[in-house]
């Protein structure tokens, strides 16, 4: 594969061009192969393809050139022997389970992962016999307590959203082995640039590429990355057979999105501390969570496992009364110009959230608050625009609080 070999290219290098093989048209750019099917010379060749004896393309369900490109340019960037794309990030972290579980098994997961992920396991794969135990992810002893003879995934995403507690991979990667399951984890909201859950001992690694790698809110997709074994025989089968594909156009943006990823990360990183450390001070706020901030009770463990970098998003709780504080916390997004009211992150655009009563909305209050995500907690994933805007329009929201 061109330009992978991490040795010979350094990161930003094989960001920007590895998994390319160019066409006999000799493009600059990666072309879009919007086909459904590939044709064969003779039906010779169609038989070898079908039997797996020619590598060659068959179907754009199980493997497409610009798909392909996308896959090889982030397993190198994760440091994985393989990498499948899939349609969504869900689709990722659902095929990874097929592939890899059995009725009868046990996940150990953080109870801190996206809300969605926790539906999956509580109401839809325990129809098929596998059951999980949720734990606090930065609880080392909690992980080891909850183990059983049929636990066979870790499961976790780190740092956790939107409260950014961390937890030690490759702690959690010998915990894994030594019990005979997998380490999963969400990479979504570092990304390679970040954080590589492979190098750290992870089996496997999945992104959301709706989130920072497409990087604009423009599309929607997935990938699990991991060993030829794992995902290039296990999670391939399930993404062939069952079909959650990523389509050539949505895998092209992803895969343009990889060109500007360091960049991008390095930019939302600065922006976000400089927000965190000026909230910090802020007067109408109880606290921050930033792993970027050296109040962070983690920030060490953050600091070397992601490389120095931390990232866009941050969260900060509200001063004022318990019973006021939906109010208020509303108020201060209402009061708002620039930044935008949604619930994704990753964005070029500023996004402000309000997780108590959109991404935690359906969970119960009770659980809600133990979880420590109070009415009063607003989360930001920090956009790209000039930081002063940034501020500026928060303070807006600070006034209308303070009236
Ligand atoms: C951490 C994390 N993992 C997975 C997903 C699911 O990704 P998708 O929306 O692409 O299915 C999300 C979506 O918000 C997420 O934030």
């Amino acid at each position: 594969m061109p330009y992978d070999d991490k040795d010979k290219w350094d990161f930003a290098t094989r960001a920007v061009r590895a998994g390319h093989n160019r066409s006999p048209e000799g493009e600059q750019g990666e072309p879009i192969f919007t086909t459904s099917s590939f044709v064969f010379d003779t039906a010779e060749q169609a038989a070898a393809r079908f039997a797996g004896d020619d590598p060659g393309n068959i179907y754009s369900r199980f493997t497409n050139p610009t798909v392909r490109t996308f896959e090889e340019r982030l397993a190198t960037l994760e440091e994985g022997q393989r990498c499948v794309a899939t349609g969504s990030g869900m689709a990722a972290i659902f095929s990874t389970c097929l592939a890899t579980l059995k009725a009868g098994d046990h996940i150990v997961s953080s109870q801190s992962i996206f809300g969605t992920i926790t539906v999956l396991f509580n109401n839809y794969l325990t129809r098929f016999g596998i059951e999980t135990t949720f734990v606090p992810l930065a609880d080392y002893d909690a992980w080891k307590n909850a183990i059983k003879g049929n636990t066979k995934m870790l499961f976790l995403e780190t740092p956790s959203n939107p409260l950014l507690d961390v937890a030690d991979i490759s702690a959690l990667a010998e915990l894994a082995h030594a019990n005979k399951s997998i380490l999963v984890v969400d990479n979504t909201i570092c990304t390679p640039v970040l954080q590589r859950p492979i190098t750290l001992g992870a089996d496997i690694s999945i992104n959301s590429t709706t989130k920072y790698i497409d990087g604009q809110g423009r599309s929607i997709g997935g990938a699990v990355i991991g060993s030829e074994a794992l995902v290039g025989n296990e999670v391939f089968g399930v993404v062939r057979t069952c079909g959650p594909a990523m389509s050539p156009f949505n895998a092209w943006i992803a895969l343009k999105g990889l060109e500007t990823l360091s960049l991008r990360l390095q930019a939302h990183s600065a922006s976000a501390k400089i927000l965190a450390s000026w909230l910090e001070q802020h007067e109408l706020v109880k606290k921050v969570y930033y792993t970027g901030l050296a109040s962070h009770p983690q920030h060490e463990l953050a600091d070397r496992q992601q490389h120095g970098l931390h990232g866009g998003l941050l969260s900060f709780e509200l001063t004022g009364d318990s019973s006021q504080a939906k109010e208020r916390a509303w108020q201060f997004c209402d009061a708002t110009e620039l930044v935008s009211i949604t619930a994704n992150l990753g964005d070029t655009k500023t996004i402000l959230t309000h997780p108590a009563t959109t991404t935690h909305g359906r969970v119960d209050p009770e659980v809600r608050a133990a979880a420590g995500i109070s009415d009063g907690l607003l989360r930001i994933a920090v956009g790209l625009e000039a930081v002063k805007d940034i501020q500026a329009d928060l303070e807006r929201g600070f006034n209308a609080i303070s009236k």
